[in-house]
């Protein structure tokens, strides 16, 4: 079943709720450190399960983890920081992943991604809605060039995509989350 889209934080969440939802954040932690027995050589696979749970990487999880397995804050960063599979900012529910590689460029991908960030409603300079529906981003080459113009998102492939393909596929997931509610 769909889970309903993380909302931001609102002001009127008292002391009280905040701090039981930090224990339950280092509950869910503790259980993915023990899993891997709080071995520092494991640091990728913790802060992969990490960012599986919250979709990114905060700083004071960072920080934490760095605590249980005996190793310096700025290791965790660096490593966190060095692969682009890795997020220090909240992302969207749906990443959705644009590819401007040669081959998709040449077949119009900037229409695309130009279609997709009207569609969920992105501002210049942004890269995640404000309610954490959608994250958009553009990568060098999904590696499915036959399908040019690519978009992926979260984990499925869609080839061939034209600005009005797109809108209908972003559609049918938004009133997907829509009846979910
Ligand atoms: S250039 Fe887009 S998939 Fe390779």
């Amino acid at each position: 079943m769909a889970k309903a889209w993380p909302m931001a934080q609102t002001e009127n969440h008292s002391k009280e709720e905040h701090g039981g939802q930090q224990e339950r954040q280092f509950a869910k932690v503790n259980e993915i450190i023990a899993l891997y027995e709080a071995d520092e050589s494991a640091l990728i696979p913790i802060l992969q399960k990490v960012q599986e749970e919250y979709r990114y990487l905060p700083e004071e999880i960072l920080t934490y983890i760095a605590t249980a397995l005996g190793i310096s804050p700025a290791t965790v960063y660096g490593v966190a920081t060095f692969y682009a599979q890795f997020s220090l900012d909240p992302l969207g529910k749906y990443v959705v992943r644009v590819c401007d590689g040669t081959a998709c460029h040449v077949r119009r991908s900037q229409a695309v991604l130009d279609a997709i960030r009207k569609k969920v409603g992105l501002a210049s300079g942004e890269k995640t809605t404000q309610d954490l529906g959608f994250t958009v981003e553009t990568v060098s080459c999904l590696g499915a060039c036959g399908l040019a113009p690519v978009v992926m998102i979260n984990d499925h492939v869609y080839g061939n995509m034209t600005p009005e393909a797109i809108t209908e596929i972003l559609d049918t997931l938004e009133k997907r989350e829509g009846d979910a509610k």
